[in-house]
């Protein structure tokens, strides 16, 4: 069956368009886009007229809880809620239980992925065994198994050697080592205080060094303040393969807007003050940070219903990505829409090596997102499609609304 979306304002970033495009869609793959298209023989239409075509988002940093944490998400529950958000692709992390640290538990993985996802899910690889900075990985291994990339995620790799040999596999193997900068022997002192931000750029400091010296390649995940940037840009200005995300709760949050000790707003690394956002921001502005990630992060309910002290880390973020990054980026910062689109569909799958994704053209894979812009809504998370309803964004009024997300010519999400 052929499916042609018609009329629709098709942002496709990576060519440069921003104009009116009818899409032709057959198995499942793109094989027209012109500017009005007309078919005789049997074919479904979508009318997308007064709606935004973009590529089907992609995220590099969500975390699924399968295997292990089930009751927290699962492969299933994450998928539909990404596919809600917009999304067609996420890479997730390899803290599960057990962790992604064999060709087993990736192949285990692959399987349980197959079977029941709804759209496509890349499993990154962790560096030690169980993530725990005590032993290697085999790091081709993983990556042959189907990994798309390596990181120890929340238990930052504080061994430099361990840290060298992860970025001399990164540039042999052509994969990003993706960090969580924080240093865990800081961050570990501190229950009941937000700990300091020293944390992090310690560590993206450490991390660019080490990049460095054995020409790796660097992902920094969620950055959070200025002297991180500051070591990022100067990377950047250097000529390292290092490149950065930020996560809505950095850009659209600050410590004057939510109380920093609500569990609801307690995420590794924290929410800081205004002028570390507004350093986030203006490093979205400038192109320093590359792409949007949301580092969902689901937990049940009880474990942020406790003392700051008790709670998990963490915000369940992937419904809401597109709504706050329209909201806060483009709206009110006026940060041009097409940079944040591709801040969520070319970029990502260019940092990640993803072939046949990320862009609208002719061959690559049919996952389109179509938004209305127009649409005003209040952030209510018992509507999520995610296990996890732990968001500071609750009450939040938002613009911007995903009406229906195709994956691969499928339709894995609609409003109506
Ligand atoms: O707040 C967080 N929670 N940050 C992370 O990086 C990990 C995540 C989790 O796994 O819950």
């Amino acid at each position: 069956m052929k499916i042609l979306i018609k009329n629709g304002m098709v942002i496709n970033p990576k060519t440069n368009l921003h104009d009116k495009r009818d899409i032709l869609i057959e198995g499942g793959i793109i094989s027209r886009i012109e500017a009005c298209i007309h078919l005789e023989d049997d074919v479904e239409i979508m009318n997308a007229s007064g709606l935004i075509v973009t590529p089907g988002f992609i995220d590099l940093h969500v975390h699924l809880r399968e295997p292990g944490f089930e009751f927290k998400e699962t492969i299933e529950t994450g998928t539909l809620a990404a596919a809600k958000g917009g999304f067609t692709t996420v890479a997730c992390m390899p803290n599960t239980k057990p962790a992604l640290d064999s060709v087993e538990t990736i192949a285990n993985l692959i399987k349980r992925i197959e079977e029941t996802a709804v759209i496509s899910v890349l499993p990154i690889g962790a560096i030690t065994e169980n993530i725990q900075g005590e032993v290697l990985t085999d790091h081709e291994a993983l990556i042959k198994a189907g990994a798309m990339a390596i990181s120890d995620d929340g238990k930052t790799t504080m061994n430099d050697d361990f840290m060298r040999v992860a970025f001399e596999n990164a540039r042999k193997l052509d994969i990003p080592v993706i960090t969580h900068s924080e240093d865990h022997v800081i961050t570990s002192q501190y229950k009941e205080e937000v700990y300091p931000i020293e944390a992090e750029y310690k560590v993206v400091q450490r991390d660019v060094a080490l990049c460095k010296e054995k020409n790796g390649i660097l992902h920094v995940a969620h950055v959070s303040g200025s002297e991180a940037l500051k070591a990022i840009k100067a990377a950047k200005q250097d000529g390292l393969n290092v490149t950065c995300e930020a996560a809505p709760h950095h850009f659209a949050l600050n410590t004057s807007l939510i109380d920093g000790k609500d569990p609801y707003s307690k995420v590794n690394p924290p929410i800081r003050g205004v002028e570390e956002q507004r350093a986030v921001i203006e490093g979205i502005r400038s192109g320093l940070v590359d792409i949007i990630a949301t580092d969902h992060a689901p937990h049940e309910t009880a474990s942020k219903e406790t003392t700051y002290g008790n709670a998990s880390y963490g915000i369940s973020g992937i419904e809401t990505a597109f709504q706050i990054a329209y909201t806060e980026l483009v709206l009110k910062e006026k940060i041009s829409l097409d940079q944040v689109v591709s801040m969520m569909t070319i970029k990502p799958a260019e940092i990640g090596r993803l072939k046949n994704v990320g862009s609208i053209e002719y061959g690559y894979k049919a996952n389109l997102t179509l938004i209305d812009l127009e649409a005003e809504s209040v952030i209510e998370p018992s509507t999520f499609l995610s296990k996890g309803k732990n968001t500071p964004f609750k009450g939040f009024k938002v613009k911007g609304e995903v009406i229906k997300t195709i994956y691969q010519g499928k339709t894995v999400y609609s409003k109506i």
